[in-house]
């Protein structure tokens, strides 16, 4: 298929779109060895729940390829190709363990590095087993999830530690899965739309988080050490509530409270979730994340759920559509020259520009920034809610320049000042 350009200006003219398909690979694909994929592949991705390893292996599939993970009985965490080395068995029938997996079909064990530990059907003096190697990857659990390492041995990354693993008077558990039936990017490029915000979830179909999203935002954008985040003001009464979200490379987020309305005058509030998307294929995502509940709350609020997956009538969905029905509307893969983006899109176009920069980085050599860790052991990062009493400038346009000024200011206050925390146990 060819592209041409799809900006239609007459009436009746959808013909001139229908040889319009370029899916803009260099940032969506993920398959191995494709740009984006090398690049995602370059950090710790989340890959299962801890408590989804029973006594029975779980297979999955990240990134297009088709993986097996297992506790076995010593506790170690293998991450295996899911086909045996031998001739190809689905390790999901194999048997867990005291060390490593053992292969259903002719009896081979393979550790959690991949090492074959045993190939019982071979004779004694065969020296197969101390040659070769099931593929491996390096797992890494923490706080009810598994992340792997996917790409190659030599630049595996340490493994980051966030300031919201361990805000104060807070805890962090591990959530449930999300899936979405569309291109990894869709879901990023989702959490880089604050505008969306204001109609999905409040105008067009109904408040659900609160009326205030409804107020259309100033917004603005910062860099920070770990990506960018957005910074979005709004006007309530005497009030500014200011709300970053926050973009961590290469597939994370982090953002405040969707019951948040900016009514009561409050400091700086940790984000009440770090969500990564992982894709599953080019065509599939799932996103784990952490909640980091308040101390005293069991859960953070159930509205943050509301309209994430595929788990409503179809036409409950079409009256109240949400998150989910609106990145599979997009299509399986955008196609992004289809797009007509505009002044709203700018955190979309921020995060694709971040994105391909970093990309095209790795393919001329030069490797992703490491994530900065602090003297604590921390990586900061800058997601919050933040609501002052400051009432409103005497015109209109006096009142959207002091809401600018106000974020802007306290954006870069919060990145170049990050609240002390307790240190890190060795
Ligand atoms: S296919 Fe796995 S041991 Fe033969
Ligand atoms: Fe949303």
């Amino acid at each position: 298929m060819t592209s041409k350009p799809a900006f239609l200006t007459e009436p009746y003219s959808a013909y001139e779109h229908t040889m319009v398909r370029a899916e803009d690979p260099e940032i969506t694909r993920v398959g191995p060895g494709t740009p984006c994929g090398e690049y995602l592949r370059r950090f710790w991705q989340p890959i299962c729940l801890t408590k989804e390893l029973t006594d029975l292996p779980l297979a999955i599939k990240i990134m297009g390829e088709d993986l097996v993970v297992f506790r076995d009985f010593r506790g170690q965490i293998g991450c295996l190709e899911l086909h045996c080395a031998h001739r190809g068995t689905s390790l999901e029938y194999g048997l867990v363990s005291e060390e490593g997996i053992r292969c259903c079909y002719h009896g081979w064990l393979f550790d959690t590095d991949g090492k074959i530990l045993d190939t019982p059907g071979e004779p004694q003096d065969s020296t197969l087993k101390d040659r070769l190697c099931q593929g491996a990857y390096p797992t890494h659990e923490y706080k009810g999830l598994v992340f792997a390492y996917m790409g190659p041995a030599e630049f595996k990354p340490p493994f980051p530690i966030y300031d919201s693993y361990n805000w104060p008077g807070t805890r962090i558990v591990a959530s449930h899965r999300e899936y979405n039936d569309c291109n990894w990017l869709q879901v990023k490029e989702n959490c880089m739309d604050p505008v969306h915000l204001s109609f999905l979830h409040t105008r067009t179909a109904g408040t659900q988080f609160t009326d205030e999203f409804g107020i259309l935002a100033e917004l603005d954008f910062i860099d920070t050490p770990v990506g960018m985040s957005y910074i979005a003001t709004r006007r309530v009464d005497d009030n500014i509530w200011l709300r970053m979200v926050e973009f961590i490379r290469p597939n994370i987020h982090q953002f405040g409270a969707n019951l948040e309305n900016g009514r009561v005058e409050h400091p700086r509030q940790p984000p009440i979730m770090c969500q990564w998307a992982v894709p599953i294929d080019d065509v599939q995502t799932v996103k784990f994340s952490y909640r980091i509940i308040p101390d005293g709350m069991d859960d953070i609020p159930a509205v943050v759920d509301f309209g994430q997956v595929n788990d409503r009538p179809y036409e409950e969905r079409q009256r109240i559509p949400g998150d989910y029905d609106a990145l599979a509307g997009q299509r399986d893969i955008t196609v992004h020259d289809l797009e007509h983006l505009a002044t709203s899109d700018v955190g979309v176009i921020l995060l694709r520009n971040f994105l391909r920069k970093e990309i095209r980085e790795l393919l001329e050599g030069e490797e992703p920034a490491r994530a900065p860790v602090d003297e604590n052991g921390y990586t900061r990062t800058n997601a919050n809610d933040t609501v002052m009493r400051i009432p409103a400038a005497a015109t209109e346009p006096e009142d959207i320049k002091l809401m600018r000024e106000t974020g802007r200011k306290m954006a870069e206050e919060y990145v170049a000042n990050p609240p002390s925390l307790p240190k890190l146990p060795d």
